[in-house]
């Protein structure tokens, strides 16, 4: 008999699932059924994909089809818009997982450079809820100062140069309200991997030097970093291996056995797994899940990231290849089994909004 780790309710704030015009690349349905099998609880979705999850009508397009289709539970975001939909705060904020604000350049249009436009969201967004940034480089100290300023916490996703840990590092020492999130192929992979990758290596924010990943697994020994996000991004094969590729790599299925990695080659403890992948979110993100929601994953026995393996739509990794720790053998959401280490065990529909608590 296999020694068997439980992790209660994983949680991965980090994805971009797609569906709706982008429907070619990944479904809700395609996407949960990927999040179960890399032994996920609940998924926190982007607001980047078409039509953006910006105004109400767009909140009640993406919730009814989370609604119909997703087997695992879900949250999503609301995007800060550079013309400005803050007054729809008041009504759709409720339903959100937070707020997101792109600061740079990335995958599709909402993009706010303007500190002006930046604070009248920081204002505006109520308290309770993180505000998760994409922000690089010297854009961290750009919104440190509204974090410093509205008190509202700040979650910095994707963290990936040694110049940002060490920036965060500083602004957590001040006591300032924020989480810091790091993703799987910043801390596996660098910029010299393109060679082999091509432009299935292509992502923002890019890939970095070797310093930058060791100061991110720095980050993760001193608690610098509170989560390990996938920032799942598929897009196709054909997309991918076009003439413009574009930025973004899939991470649901290859994330926790990519951190049994980790725990095997000593880089960190179980207990520092579990915080990573489950407890911190929970923390950051108010959740409580049931007792009955928890994942049994094997972490001793090694197992190979294989491309025909993968549920995820756009069928290809950049870990291809790679030998990995942690196969998940079972799952289960609030006390049904819904996976079981081969197939989905739950009909369409079966997951729920997570951050609406029973009663609201
Ligand atoms: C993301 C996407 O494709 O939606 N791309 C990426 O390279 N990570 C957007 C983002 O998270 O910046
Ligand atoms: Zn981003
Ligand atoms: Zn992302």
């Amino acid at each position: 008999m296999t020694n068997l780790l439980r992790i209660p309710g994983m949680i991965d704030p980090h994805v971009h699932m797609r569906d709706l015009e982008w429907a070619h690349k990944a479904t809700f349905a395609s996407e949960t059924a990927a999040a179960l099998a890399g032994g996920y609880w609940m998924v926190m979705d982007m607001p980047n994909t078409p039509p953006v999850t910006t105004t109400r009508p767009a909140v009640e397009q993406k919730r009814a089809a989370m609604q119909a289709q997703a087997v695992c539970d879900w949250g999503f975001y609301i995007g800060a818009s550079q013309d400005g939909n803050e007054a729809e705060y008041p009504y759709i904020a409720p339903l959100a997982c937070g707020l997101k604000i792109y600061n740079n350049a990335t995958t599709g249009t909402l993009l706010i450079e303007d500190q002006a436009v930046r604070e009248r969201h920081y204002q505006a967004w109520p308290h309770g809820k993180p505000i998760a940034v994409h922000a690089e480089d010297e854009t961290v100290d750009e919104i440190l100062a509204l974090v410093r300023q509205y008190r509202k916490h700040t979650h910095f996703c994707h963290i990936s140069t040694q110049y940002e840990i060490e920036t965060l590092r500083a602004a957590k020492a001040e006591g300032l309200p924020i989480s810091v999130g790091v993703t799987p192929h910043h801390l596996y992979l660098v910029e010299d991997d393109i060679k082999h990758l091509g432009t299935l290596g292509h992502m923002k924010p890019t890939l970095k030097r070797p310093a930058d990943r060791d100061a991110l697994w720095a980050g993760i020994a001193d608690g610098v970093v509170d989560v390990v996000e996938s920032d799942h991004a598929p897009h196709t094969l054909e997309e991918k291996q076009s003439s413009k590729p574009p930025y973004g790599v899939p991470g649901l299925e290859t994330t926790l056995p990519l951190m049994g990695l980790a725990v095997h080659e000593k880089r960190i403890t179980v207990e520092r797994l579990i915080d990573l992948l489950a407890l911190n979110a929970q923390r950051i993100w108010r959740l409580t899940p049931d007792a009955a929601t928890y994942t049994l994953v094997e972490l001793e026995s090694p197992d190979l990231i294989e491309r025909s393996r993968l549920r995820s739509r756009c069928g290809w990794s950049p870990f291809e290849g790679m030998k990995v720790y942690g196969k998940v053998r079972e799952v289960w959401i609030r006390g049904t089994q819904v996976y079981d280490g081969e197939a989905i065990l739950v009909a369409q529909g079966f997951g729920r909004n997570g951050m609406i608590r029973d009663g609201e």
